[in-house]
């Protein structure tokens, strides 16, 4: 199967996903490690009970960015991946990191690029008054969540909603899209034909 290494900086409700269906020989790929750039993520406390080694590259250990990025590169290529998976990781790579691995790292983001990138994708998307919004898997390129889009699903905003409300909605919708995604493309493999992603192709 496919080698991932997930990297997370918050709760991993998505890399425990990801930990609930690598055991599966059917499922083609297997999380071989996690890297965060945070020493209290929630998900290294998932990849411990999962027993999936875990590293943390933390920015203040590092001179600057881009020797926080070389880094956390060193960490990542230890585990030799097939692919790189950002769960939940909410800093910027640096092309450097990006072309080690190039159209190998993929992306989940809580909204329908390429609407609402960045950070605050749920606030967002709220504060527009969108009535449909929902997540997006893609390929991460030199932009901030510009890459080509492998999938997405759409989500209903409901009156009443807070970005926690809607947040949560999404994140329902965005555990089974991440997971049904990376394994297609670990299975199937993955190609990039200008904007459009070929899963299997
Ligand atoms: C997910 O909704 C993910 O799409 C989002 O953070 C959440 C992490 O949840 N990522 C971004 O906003 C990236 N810009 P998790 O830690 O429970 O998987």
């Amino acid at each position: 199967g496919a080698r991932l290494v997930v990297l997370a900086s918050g709760g991993g409700s998505n890399l425990a996903a990801l930990l609930a269906s690598h055991g599966d020989p059917a499922y083609g790929a297997r999380v071989v490690g996690v890297v965060s750039d945070k020493p209290g993520a929630g998900a290294l406390d998932l990849a411990r009970q999962a027993g999936v080694p875990s590293v943390v590259v933390e920015p203040a250990d590092f001179a600057d960015r881009d020797a926080w990025n070389d880094g956390l590169a060193e960490a990542v290529e230890v585990f030799q991946p097939h692919y790189v998976v950002l769960a939940g990781f909410m800093r910027i790579l640096a092309p450097s990191f990006l072309d080690r691995f190039a159209g190998r790292v993929v992306n989940t983001h809580p909204a329908l690029l390429p609407s609402f990138p960045g950070a605050h994708g749920v606030r967002d998307a709220l504060a527009y008054g969108v009535q449909v919004t929902g997540c997006t898997v893609h390929v991460v390129d030199h932009g901030v969540d510009t890459g080509p889009i492998i999938a997405q699903t759409a989500v209903p905003v409901l009156d009443g909603d807070d970005e926690e409300t809607l947040h949560e909605r999404i994140k329902v919708a965005e555990r089974s899209l991440l997971v049904e995604t990376v394994g297609r493309v670990a299975r199937e493999g993955l190609r990039v034909d200008g904007r459009r992603v070929v899963v299997g192709g």
